[in-house]
């Protein structure tokens, strides 16, 4: 019996399917070896290691080398430069520097040439309301430099709902603006010596779960109708409700960030590319409350008539895991994906302690689709369900969302996935009224510690390659082809 094996490389995915019957290699296999034990090391968990090492005990040499980086000039050093001490900023923790930071920025803008400028934090502790940054920025936060968000909502000053969503996300009406802004930029790089952008979330978490909450909460960073931006090298932690926004922009690049957010804080999703086109997610570490990483693109009748998709996404090498298993997706596609959501490439994704691992959520009333969908290589432990299709998600911004707008979801390649400690394999289910289409699940290898409705299948066709449990029969078995 082979019980040897390296998760150094993907091809131990490859040597086991071709060592044992599909009925049995789990035991044989994987008895003496876990996944888990690259988690072992508390270091592992806790974000000290970096997404770049984690990946290459995980994938070794076959980790991916690809980089998007070239996708945003990172260009020259900006020529002009500022300190936020220079504006009177106290770094103690206390004194809030709302004033100082839109000086500072209302100083560059009108002093920087084409080439930029950038804002320098040093380290210490800055206390902040709402910023919004201005184009062909840097802002650059030494080691040890924290900007912390305000805990006082007024603070955050009132804005227009997005028009793909026609309300807040959580309440009618207008929303709060988030700690950092960027409205119609372009040009701008947020980076640093691994500083963090903090945002204190717990009163928003308080005030949203005892329901005081005038209006829909804040996130970290949003970014609308803006391009060419470059998010490197930092830490983002404890956001009011999604982490990372960037809404209707283009060209985007995130990569080489550690996002923390406490793994029972309310709809703490890390990254949300929404209705964004070119955005490149890698290299990051993820531990959050809800998804690490959610795609959207509008909401229901709004999203519809606004009509614009996310499209040309790529994540790669990102580590997700939550020792409380509290994250829900690795990687989720909608609910709110109306204005449709196309061409993205999933790889090299390590997963461990969430409720799903890929997720696709839907609902009748979205209208719009997912489609081209390529999703390679995930190392799933301790998720509950590894694949899912859902299209009766509910959730409505009123009730005037159209009853016959229904959502296409098809050709979706789903490739190479481990998963040890699988309650379900999967879910997927479609809708009567439009069927999931072209669904490929090929080289899945799940430990799954159930027996009963392993994969929970309806109005859904497609193909297998090598699936482990066997999928439900509206997937057609493909022949090996050699
Ligand atoms: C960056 O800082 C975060 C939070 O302090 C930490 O968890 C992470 O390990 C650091 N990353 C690197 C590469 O030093
Ligand atoms: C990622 O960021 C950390 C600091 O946060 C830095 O030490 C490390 O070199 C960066 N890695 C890459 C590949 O840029
Ligand atoms: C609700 O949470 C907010 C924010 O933490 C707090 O100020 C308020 O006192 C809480 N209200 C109740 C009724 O618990
Ligand atoms: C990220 O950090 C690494 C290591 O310090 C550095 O080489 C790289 O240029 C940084 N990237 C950016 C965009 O600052
Ligand atoms: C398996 O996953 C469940 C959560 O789904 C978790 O409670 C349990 O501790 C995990 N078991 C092992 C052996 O990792
Ligand atoms: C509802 O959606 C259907 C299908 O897309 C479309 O044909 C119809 O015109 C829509 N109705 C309204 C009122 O927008
Ligand atoms: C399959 O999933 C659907 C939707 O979540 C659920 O209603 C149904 O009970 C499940 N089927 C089985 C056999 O558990």
């Amino acid at each position: 019996m082979i019980r040897r094996y390296s998760y150094q490389s993907l091809r131990f995915l490859l040597f086991l399917l071709s060592c044992v019957g599909p009925e049995k290699f789990w035991p044989t296999c994987i008895v003496d070896h876990s996944l888990a034990e690259g988690f072992s090391q508390p270091d592992g968990i806790g974000g000290v290691m970096s997404p770049m090492d984690l990946h290459t005990s995980f994938f070794g040499h076959h980790t991916s080398k690809q980089s998007c980086a070239h996708i945003v000039n990172v260009g020259k050093p900006r020529p002009l430069r500022v300190s936020i001490t220079d504006f009177g900023a106290v770094g103690d923790g206390k004194t809030l520097n709302t004033k100082a930071f839109e000086n500072a920025l209302q100083y560059l803008h009108s002093n920087a040439d084409s080439d930029g400028a950038q804002l320098t934090i040093p380290a210490g502790r800055w206390l902040t309301g709402s910023i919004n940054l201005i184009s062909h920025l840097t802002l650059f936060l030494e080691n040890g430099a924290n900007i912390l968000g305000s805990e006082d909502f007024n603070d955050y000053p009132i804005i227009p709902e997005l028009p793909s969503y026609g309300r807040g996300r959580e309440l009618p009406g207008a929303r709060y603006s988030s700690l950092i802004n960027g409205d119609n930029l372009e040009d701008v790089t947020i980076t640093g010596e691994n500083g963090t952008i903090d945002g204190q979330g717990g009163v928003w978490w308080k005030a949203f779960r005892n329901k005081t909450l005038d209006y829909s909460r804040s996130h970290v960073l949003e970014l609308i109708g803006s391009q060419d931006i470059l998010i490197f090298n930092l830490t983002f932690q404890n956001s009011p409700s999604w982490t990372i926004h960037p809404v209707y922009c283009k060209n985007v690049v995130i990569k080489n960030l550690t996002v923390l957010n406490p793994n029972d804080s309310p709809n703490t999703d890390g990254i949300d590319p929404d209705s964004s086109q070119h955005v490149c997610i890698e290299d990051c570490y993820i531990s959050v409350g809800d998804d690490a990483i959610s795609i959207k693109s509008g909401w229901d009748q709004y999203g519809i008539s606004y009509g614009m998709p996310s499209k040309h996404i790529q994540i790669r090498r990102i580590v997700s895991a939550s020792k409380t298993f509290g994250i829900h997706a690795g990687v989720s596609f909608g609910s709110e994906m109306s204005g449709g959501i196309s061409n993205v490439k999933v790889d090299d994704m390590v997963l461990y302690g969430a409720r799903w691992g890929v997720r696709f959520k839907t609902s009748p009333g979205r209208g719009g689709y997912i489609k081209h969908v390529a999703v390679h290589n995930l190392l799933l432990h301790s998720v509950k369900t590894a694949v899912a299709f859902m299209a009766n998600y509910g959730q409505h911004p009123d009730d005037n969302w159209n009853r016959t707008a229904y959502p296409v979801i098809e050709n979706i390649v789903i490739k190479n996935i481990v998963g040890e400690n699988i309650t379900q394999a999967g879910i997927l289910q479609g809708l009567p009224e439009s069927p999931f289409r072209h669904i490929h699940l090929k080289t899945i290898a799940l430990d799954v510690r159930s027996t009963k409705n392993v994969w929970n299948c309806s109005w859904v066709s497609g193909s297998y390659f090598f699936v482990v449990p066997q999928p439900c029969a509206d997937l057609t078995r493909q022949n090996i082809t050699l």
